[in-house]
């Protein structure tokens, strides 16, 4: 094919950005875009945006708002906003970036390679936000999937019908609308034969997973993924609390290779909050699922999102976010300020909370966090964990000796996702590889691989 240039892509924001932009970059790759990471060699500047929080958008208007200058350098230069503000500002986008090409909803995507063509044949700012019940299911090229990486993401649903009052996904994201089974485990069938040895399957609130279809359960479509040849873990995010089912809890404890790891959203640890939230469960409903999960599968790694600072919230309502934590004792937690978005119902909440105050607990919180988290790693020590390697470390450890040519310090992560440096002379990426955890920090763990301790 005859090249079309060079593509540039910039994601921001969660795991389904990260995978939307693979699907983006291999549509680009068949219209004859090679992939660039040297934004001023560009044809085409993809900007794959996320509407959470205030921040993240401003990253979005900030990056694009950049390439004014190299437009008028370079007209044929094309820029793109895709994704989450895209789908929530539509044509208002052009007002802060009036050199943008195309604005490019969630729901778009599937649409992205008619609008390039367009674009190329003369038109310009071109809006799709139009809403759609197609998945944007397009299978990976086997040659896209680069060598050495061990873990994908793969999306099983889209959207949210939850509408917790904080949150914009609801409204740019779209209702909940699940895939199809077939199409999910083709896709991982394909990521398995080109050495893909970990999937995350990617959904809002997996839990729902079929429901408005009517198609097999979330657990049932665990079963099936644990089919696939090659692939030896499973993992899965998010669950909402109030749909956690004991099929899943079951799920987690029957499949091997599905981690036992779950990622939980509290988001506080206040009823008055909680309600607030419109999240559709009390601290002790939360609590006594917790405490059927550790029951059930003892040992599981848990992790959760908080928001502190959320209109209303009190020093006491906060408080009782900081002893949720240590009665949980979660192993990593994702802890964010409240944001006022401007479609979310909360933004009409009176008494929001002064920003300065929001930091405070915000730090509070974190360093009661890694307290939690160092506690926990260091409980582990001594034991032995499975870890898939994923490539050789960044850094060196300081007990990490050269022993022979070949030896190289080896990271990757156990079932319950802590981070494990090891030296070795024959792991390779996508092993299992049994190490005996000789030290724990706060971000990461030191081990010593079993057959050498042995030798
Ligand atoms: N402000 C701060 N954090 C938010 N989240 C969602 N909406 C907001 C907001 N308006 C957080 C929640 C969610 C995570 C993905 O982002 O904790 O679980
Ligand atoms: Fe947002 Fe709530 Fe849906 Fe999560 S469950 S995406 S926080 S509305």
């Amino acid at each position: 094919m005859q090249s079309n240039g060079y593509a540039y892509i910039n994601t921001i924001g969660c795991q389904m950005n990260v995978y939307d932009s693979e699907k983006l970059a291999a549509i680009l790759k068949a219209l004859g875009f090679r992939h660039t990471t040297d934004m001023d060699q560009a044809d085409i500047v993809v900007c794959n945006t996320c509407a959470i929080r205030h921040k993240a958008e401003e990253k979005a208007f900030s990056f694009l708002g950049r390439f004014a200058k190299a437009k008028r350098k370079k007209p044929r230069l094309l820029t793109v906003m895709a994704g989450c503000v895209a789908q929530q500002e539509g044509k208002k986008a052009f007002k802060r970036v009036p050199h943008l090409d195309l604005v490019l909803g969630t729901q778009a995507f599937s649409r992205f390679g008619q609008h390039i063509a367009a674009l190329q044949s003369g038109r310009r700012q071109i809006v799709d936000t139009a809403p759609s019940d197609v998945i944007f299911d397009t299978m990976p090229d086997k040659a896209d999937v680069s060598e050495n990486q061990v873990s994908r993401f793969v999306t099983i649903m889209q959207g949210c019908d939850n509408f917790c009052t904080y949150c914009v996904v609801p409204y740019v994201r779209g209702r909940e609308r699940s895939r199809s089974w077939e199409s999910i485990v083709e896709e991982i069938r394909i990521l398995a034969d080109t050495g893909v040895r970990e999937v995350t399957l990617l959904g809002q609130n997996v839990n729902s997973y079929g429901r408005r279809e009517g198609g097999i359960s979330f657990a049932d479509l665990l079963e099936k993924v644990a089919r696939v040849a090659g692939i030896s873990r499973i993992r899965f995010a998010t669950s909402h609390p109030k749909d956690l089912s004991c099929e899943l809890i079951q799920a987690i404890t029957d499949l091997d290779k599905v981690c036992s790891h779950l990622h939980l959203p509290v988001q506080s640890g206040s009823d008055r909050i909680l309600k607030k939230m419109n999240r559709g469960y009390t601290r002790e409903i939360y609590l006594s699922r917790i405490n059927d999960l550790k029951n059930a599968c003892p040992g599981i790694a848990l992790s959760t999102d908080i928001i502190v600072g959320f209109p209303g919230e009190t020093r006491t309502d906060f408080h009782d976010t900081m002893s949720l934590l240590t009665e949980v004792g979660f192993d990593a937690i994702f802890a964010f300020a409240y944001s006022d978005r401007s479609s979310a119902p909360a933004s009409k909440f009176s008494d929001q909370v002064d920003e300065k105050e929001k930091m405070d607990r915000l730090n509070q919180l974190l360093a009661l966090q890694d307290q939690v988290t160092e506690e926990k790693n260091k409980q582990v020590k001594g034991q032995v964990m499975q870890v898939l390697v994923e490539g050789v470390s960044a850094k060196q450890h300081a007990d990490f000796v050269k022993t022979s040519d070949n030896m190289q310090q080896m990271t990757g992560r156990t079932a319950s996702n802590k981070v494990v440096h090891f030296p070795s002379d024959t792991a390779a990426v996508g092993d299992l590889v049994d190490i005996q955890i000789m030290d724990a920090y706060l971000h990461s763990l030191w081990g010593q691989p079993l057959e050498r301790q042995t030798s």
